[in-house]
């Protein structure tokens, strides 16, 4: 049986100010799916809600990874069952290098796979490393380096992308991975991202800049207007807003608005 990410009815309120008024969505391995919106149209917060940030309170629906309730996972726990939040980690862990975080990420998630997993060796891992770093174009001075201390924002990506790619999730979650990077960066990580999508993974795009979108092609796209998905479609809908922008959509839903 795939994999799949449900969401359901999802009502999130932060400062008991409801965000999200009811959010439905399903992401299943093998499936690229884009979600799109105005700045503070919520979709940072679906991201948080599904991470479980404490200060995203969810009052009403729920959130299902393979039929079990994510709410009631932690953080790791998370992580571990093969779901990936991009920004995670988004701080920097002093004295701790990219190989080394990544390498006890990567005993976790196979501990969690299989208990009896004696986690990997030193030797394997760089080997493991160095082919995903030269498949996703990092330079290996890279694995050296502090996690995120010093980190451009394009590097802060490509860590988080090479995360992805050592972890080897089932669902992946990116909330504007797009945000801050130059037009090459932005390629670099589209291609990454794009090199890691197969039948096995499952993406869930999230941006307000319909270029990125070019790059990584989602066969699903939604659309969110004040905390709620009005518009739905495939890649035609991130075609209509890059040529449009999101007049149309505030216009067609402003019965919405405030409610
Ligand atoms: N931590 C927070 N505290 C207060 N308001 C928040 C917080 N996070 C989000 N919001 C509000 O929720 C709405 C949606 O924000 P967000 O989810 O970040 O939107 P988007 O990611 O689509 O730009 C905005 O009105 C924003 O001001
Ligand atoms: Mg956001």
């Amino acid at each position: 049986m795939s994999v799949v990410l449900e969401i359901r009815n999802l009502h999130v309120s932060v400062d008991e100010k409801e965000i999200l008024k009811g959010v439905d969505l399903t992401v299943r391995e093998g499936e690229v799916h884009a979600l799109m919106g105005r700045n503070g149209s919520g979709k940072s917060t679906l991201a948080y809600a599904v991470m479980g940030h404490p200060s995203y309170e969810v009052t009403e629906g729920e959130i299902l990874f393979n039929g079990e309730n994510v709410l009631e996972m932690e953080a790791d726990e998370r992580s571990r069952a093969g779901l990936f939040l991009a920004f995670q980690y988004p701080t920097a862990i002093p004295g701790v290098t990219v190989a080394n975080f990544l390498r006890a990420a990567l005993n976790a998630r196979r501990k969690a796979v299989d208990p009896q997993d004696k986690g990997i060796s030193i030797p394997e891992f760089r080997k493991l490393l160095m082919a995903k770093m030269n498949f996703l174009k990092v330079d290996p001075s890279f694995a050296g380096r502090y996690l995120n201390e010093g980190f451009s924002g394009g590097e802060k990506k490509r860590a988080e992308i090479l995360q992805m790619a050592v972890l080897d999730p089932r669902i992946a979650i990116l909330d504007e991975t797009d945000s801050g990077l130059d037009i090459d960066a932005l390629r670099v990580v589209a291609e990454g991202i794009n090199s890691l999508i197969g039948p096995k993974l499952g993406v869930l795009v999230i941006t307000h800049y319909e270029q990125f979108l070019n790059y990584i092609k989602p066969e699903f796209v939604h659309v969110m207007f004040q905390g709620r998905i009005v518009e739905e479609g495939g890649f035609d809908l991130a075609e209509k807003i890059q040529e449009q922008g999101y007049d149309w959509v505030a216009e067609k839903y402003a019965a919405l608005e405030g409610k």
